[in-house]
């Protein structure tokens, strides 16, 4: 029954839809508020006799290709915040073809939602014959890179048939959230801002069905897109992996070009293509970095660049410069979760893109749910 499509057209659409009951299931049972207290905490059993060794490692190393890898990038803000632990990121491929350093004191944290992809499991082989602590963190259970780590979570978002990850993407953060929540300590000064994200997870669920009234927003939007070549994503700080992520999206199923750009590098390179052409998303959604994404606004305006600005609701006054400017109004949530809220429109985006440019939604060309070649 999970693998039909129920009344949906296609398998992207209903795996985008049902990512509220799909971050239900990752997270049921691991959140606990407990006692009078109301002390809230994460219980993930796979990793409990681990944790001490996780929490003495000199850095955790995220590895995964593709979704995988822009999820457990999502994660890492978080994760370096309430471990205090460095965190650095390895495309699964690059870390072999460079047969980079991994040491005995790493944790090395193996991302993939079919737990199959060739290029992480070879780097899951490198990394336990280096020594390192191996842990999985996978849509499937009994696959090989669930079977050979030392220990991990499954996401347990359900079968997903699209070729392009949707639901896996965000439950993969929740679950990093929760590995973020288990391996902190629970120092006081740490203690209220636990306890909001646990809050916030709680609640994450009704927010995402929120943001899913956006769908007729979103096609209206991808009706203006239908011919373009290129859309630029601009993200920063937590929405890097948002940015890279929505133009993954854009290019595996609408076919056409697009790419994440790390706000903080417009001046470096990209400002030389913005014209009054070429749409530009901007997140710019509410966080600590929510003044350097309004001043982006204003220097991309001022080179007439053609401007889709997503803000948390309410928020359309303070981050559009002008009536040009289409405004995409999301939910705000805990910093740290607001990718989950963030990506959902760009899902949403890609799939109406491909429905009207009349390409194959869940089978792009060229293209494998699972990428078990090198
Ligand atoms: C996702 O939309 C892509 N189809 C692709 O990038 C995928 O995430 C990648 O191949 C990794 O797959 P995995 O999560 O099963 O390891």
């Amino acid at each position: 029954e999970q693998i039909n499509k129920g009344h949906y057209e296609h398998y992207m659409q209903k795996e985008i839809h049902e990512q509220p009951e799909s971050l239900t299931t990752t997270m049921r049972g691991r959140l606990i508020r407990r006692g009078s207290s109301k002390s809230k905490s994460v219980l993930l059993g796979g990793l409990k006799d681990h944790l001490k060794t996780i929490r003495r490692s000199r850095r955790i190393v995220f590895i995964g290709c593709g979704t995988s890898y822009n999820a457990a990038l999502a994660a890492r803000p978080f994760l370096e915040e309430l471990s205090g632990i460095p965190v650095t990121m390895e495309i699964a491929s690059d870390l072999l073809d460079r047969q980079g350093p991994i040491y005995r004191e790493d944790t090395a944290v193996f991302v993939s939602q079919s737990g199959e992809t060739a290029d992480t499991l070879l780097a899951l082989q490198y990394a336990l014959d280096n020594g390192a602590l191996c842990v999985g963190i996978t849509n499937t259970v009994g696959s090989a890179i669930a079977r050979k780590t030392h220990c991990g979570v499954h996401i347990n978002a359900g079968a997903e048939i699209g070729v392009a990850s949707t639901k896996a993407y965000t439950s993969q953060i929740v679950v990093m959230a929760m590995l973020a929540l288990a391996i902190g300590g629970d120092t006081i000064s740490s203690q209220a801002r636990r306890e909001a994200i646990v809050d916030g997870l709680y609640d994450l669920p009704n927010k995402v069905r929120e943001v899913l009234k956006l769908d007729q927003e979103m096609k209206d939007l991808a009706q203006l897109l239908i011919a373009e070549q290129s859309l630029l994503v601009f993200g920063r700080s937590y929405n890097y992996a948002t940015a890279l992520e929505g133009a993954l999206k854009v290019k595996e199923v609408a076919l056409m070009h697009s790419e994440g750009i790390l706000a903080g590098e417009m001046k470096h390179g990209p400002l030389a293509l913005v014209d009054e052409n070429l749409p530009i998303v901007v997140i710019a959604t509410r966080d600590a970095c929510f003044s350097k994404q309004q001043s982006v606004i204003q220097q991309l305006h001022a080179r007439k660049g053609r401007l889709i600005v997503m803000c948390s609701n309410g928020d359309a006054a303070s981050v559009c410069p002008g009536e040009s400017c289409k405004i995409i109004e999301v939910p705000q949530v805990e910093d740290c979760l607001q990718p989950v809220i963030n990506v959902v429109p760009l899902q949403l985006l890609a799939y109406h893109l491909t429905v009207l440019r009349g390409f194959n939604v869940d089978q792009p060309r060229n293209l494998a749910k699972s990428v078990t070649t090198q």
